[in-house]
């Protein structure tokens, strides 16, 4: 439900925290600085610009480093134990940072946060942190920071177990001027078994087509040209709305906005993706050809004890029509390795599906153990060997055909949005072509964050080089 009394209330907190900060600048001599750290997907990093749009509405400075910052916010992941791993990492060498500047406060948010086991961990061994807060409740950003600089002595933590409440039109720092990710539904009810998306970010909901659209009508306003709509599984957008909507209608209304260009988004589950989808995307001038759709095996015992709802033959029955419908189409995927019970003969199976699918590239990873998902309990976890032994089996399949895709537009003169300057040629700049490959081309500043059309004449190992024409 969409909540504008709570939307006030963190509306006024981000009144009085900017006292906090006249404080805190007379203190200090200089306006205090922030620094957010992000880890994970493309969620996270929305979530983020979500954090630094009130951090810079209150007053703070945002360009803060990890060694420099007043006030550093972790802003984690969860997914595989890596990425756990890494923030404990992070935070660890904090501590003798702020054992020399006791005034440095340090927030931890995002999925790591919605771990019990995380939050015993913290509590009991970081007690240097100042602030935990979650998924369900980073609307109350506002609030939580004032009570930390304002009112307690003590680590603040305040984990929800889930929420209803939708706090829109809160302000938003954007990470770059003329792309945006928007979020067209939070959590996840999938609960494939290796997961723990759906623990951490709650049962999945759908955002109302008219706050989405009226959220990029704004963007627009603002010079956004691509928009990300952003969901763990786009394709069941609409479930549980009172209006009858899905995935594929709300597509065809974000085209009608004006100012937008481009339309992306993830990520796809294959089981729910429709053959009008697949006309909608055919059909559509803006919607960018590339498709991110998840295999995570080829096997089909695997896939069931995945609980992910499709087989092998029946993802290779979609591959084919979607390529045959939108020919020049990128297709990309996930895969994990060494789920238990795995054995040579379904990693085959997965490595079968590579081949035929010809991805344009594959994020490849070891299956990583997550407590508190069915996976874990399976009796037959495999190897580290054996799964290190596949995993590079797999990747070999993955580069041959990334390279044999890559370079499969040389000729051609297409659109590419300009992103940056380039990083190894101070006098090129690298843009970023329908299909989500990246171009590098002559060219200067002025053209980031527009489109204009260029010739690819030859290719690198995931890139092009071309010519504007
Ligand atoms: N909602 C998306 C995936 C989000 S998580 C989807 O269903 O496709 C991103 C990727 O992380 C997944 O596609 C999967 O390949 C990987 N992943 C998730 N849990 C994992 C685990 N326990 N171990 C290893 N990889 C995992
Ligand atoms: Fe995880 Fe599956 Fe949900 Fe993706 S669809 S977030 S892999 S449970
Ligand atoms: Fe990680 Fe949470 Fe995204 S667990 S992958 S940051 S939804």
């Amino acid at each position: 439900m969409e909540n504008t009394e709570e939307l006030k209330r963190q509306r006024e907190y981000i009144e009085r925290l900017k006292g906090t900060v006249i404080r805190l600048k007379d203190s200090l001599s200089r306006t205090p600085k922030c620094a957010v750290v992000t880890f994970g997907c493309q969620m996270n990093a929305r979530d983020s610009e979500k954090l630094a749009g009130i951090l810079k509405e209150a007053g703070f400075a945002l360009d803060g480093t990890e060694s420099d910052a007043d006030l550093v916010i972790y802003n984690t992941c969860s997914v595989r134990d890596n990425a756990n791993q890494k923030v404990y990492g992070h935070l660890g060498s904090l501590k003798p940072l702020k054992k020399k500047n006791p005034g440095l406060k340090i927030a931890m948010c995002g999925c790591m946060m919605q771990e019990q086991s995380v939050i015993d961990n913290i509590s009991r061994n970081y007690g240097f942190v100042d602030l935990v807060f979650g998924t369900h409740n980073i609307f109350k950003f506002a609030e939580l920071l004032y009570r930390m600089y304002e009112e307690s002595a003590g680590q603040i933590i305040d984990i929800w177990e889930s929420t209803d409440d939708q706090v829109e039109d809160l302000p938003v720092e954007r990470k770059y001027s003329y792309k945006s990710g928007v979020n067209i539904m939070y959590g996840c009810n999938n609960f494939c078994t290796y997961c723990i998306v759906p623990y951490v970010r709650g049962r999945e909901r759908s955002r109302d087509a008219k706050e989405i659209v009226r959220e990029i009508e704004k963007l627009s306003e603002d010079g956004v040209i691509e928009v990300m709509l952003l969901g763990q599984n786009v394709n069941s957008y609409g479930k549980g709305l009172d209006e009858d909507i899905d995935f594929s209608d709300l597509l065809k209304e974000v085209e009608k906005i004006d100012g937008i260009k481009r339309i992306r988004f993830m990520t796809s589950h294959p089981k729910d993706l429709s053959d009008k989808l697949i006309d909608t995307i055919a059909s559509s001038e803006k919607i960018c050809r590339h498709i991110h759709l998840p295999l995570q095996s080829g096997s089909d015992r695997i896939l069931k004890a995945m609980n992910r709802h499709y087989t092998k033959e029946s993802y290779l029955g979609l591959v084919r029509k979607i390529r045959e419908a939108i020919p020049d189409i990128a297709i990309t995927t996930d895969i994990i390795i060494g789920f238990p019970g795995e054995t040579k003969e379904d990693v085959d199976d997965t490595i079968d599906v590579i081949n035929k699918v010809e991805y344009d590239n594959a994020f490849t990873f070891i299956y990583s153990k997550r407590t508190g998902t069915p996976a874990a309990s399976m009796a037959d976890q495999v190897s580290e060997e054996f799964a290190s032994e596949q995993f590079n089996r797999v990747l070999d399949a993955v580069r041959e055909c990334a390279s044999k895709r890559n370079g499969m537009l040389i000729g051609r003169v297409e659109e590419a949005l300009v992103e940056s300057i380039s990083d190894n040629d101070p006098s090129m700049v690298t843009g970023r072509l329908s299909n989500n490959s990246m171009v590098h081309f002559k060219g200067d500043k002025q053209l980031i964050g527009s489109i204009v059309q260029v010739r690819l004449h030859t290719a690198g190992g995931f890139y092009y080089i071309g010519d504007m024409v």
